[in-house]
């Protein structure tokens, strides 16, 4: 039985790792880019996949083998209609995983907030003027990136969007596992916003995102599949452990 590691069909460069060293692999790749770019705008995505990461760079930060504090920070998404003060808003997520560990101050991390058209062009405006860097994503198990959720248009930019009931599903754990309680409704950077960062890591970890991987790295580039957009990026990496890249063993 078994099968080899998940064959992109586009120049996508796959890191294998271990379950328990994803987020030091992925770590890694984001400490060389903050070496290089010590003023670089860091694009943040939210969830469970980039957790290690995040606390993997904190890590290195207390070792004194990387700087983080002059980063700027730019979130993905996030949801509509809870207080940005609330503890399972992404704002509050990327202070408590991200710029507090990494001393990043408050007037360099920016996270979309509102409820408007013209709030999410407001935050299309602030990326426009901010130019991500590197841009860290997990994958949904129905192949949203952000919270593009399959039908996103590959031009769409920073938007109000309706979540699918499986990703309100996917993310009632962070809301005491009542799926009636996580919200309906989010502001999320387009697939154009995110294929405008300059280069771009994918974080994803278990069985669960197998087949969504499998079919945004090797199946048709289409909307049906959001990040199957990333096969249209030059510089994408993906790590992931050997349950998401549908190694059998
Ligand atoms: P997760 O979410 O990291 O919490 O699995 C990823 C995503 O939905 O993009």
């Amino acid at each position: 039985m078994g099968s080899a590691v998940l064959e992109p069909t586009h120049a996508v460069r796959v890191l294998p790792a271990r379950t328990d060293d994803v987020g030091r692999v992925a770590a890694s790749v984001v400490a060389s880019f903050v070496r290089e770019n010590p003023h670089g705008v860091l694009g943040v995505a939210t969830g469970g996949s980039p957790m290690a990461l995040y606390a993997s760079l904190a890590e290195l930060r207390a070792e004194g083998v990387v700087a983080t504090d002059q980063l700027t920070l730019a979130a993905l998404d996030e949801y509509v209609g809870l207080d940005p003060a609330d503890p399972r808003s992404y704002r509050s997520y990327v202070w408590q995983h991200i710029a507090e560990p990494w001393g990043v101050a408050a007037e360099r991390v920016h996270v979309p907030a509102g409820s408007s058209e013209d709030d999410a062009d407001e935050y299309e405006r602030v990326l426009a003027r901010l130019r991500v860097g590197l841009q860290i994503v997990g994958i949904g198990r129905n192949g949203h990136i952000g919270f593009n959720e399959p039908g996103s248009n590959p031009t769409s930019r920073t938007r109000i969007v309706t979540l699918d009931d499986d990703t309100r599903r996917a993310n009632a754990p962070y809301f005491g596992g009542d799926v009636h309680a996580v919200p309906t409704r989010a502001m999320t950077q387009g697939i154009a916003s995110i294929l405008a960062a300059e280069s771009i890591i994918l974080v994803a970890q278990g069985a669960a995102k197998a087949e969504a991987l499998r079919a945004a790295l090797q199946g048709p580039v289409t909307s049906a599949v959001p990040a199957s957009f990333l096969q249209t990026h030059p510089d994408v990496t993906v790590v992931a452990d050997s349950a998401a890249l549908g190694i059998l063993s």
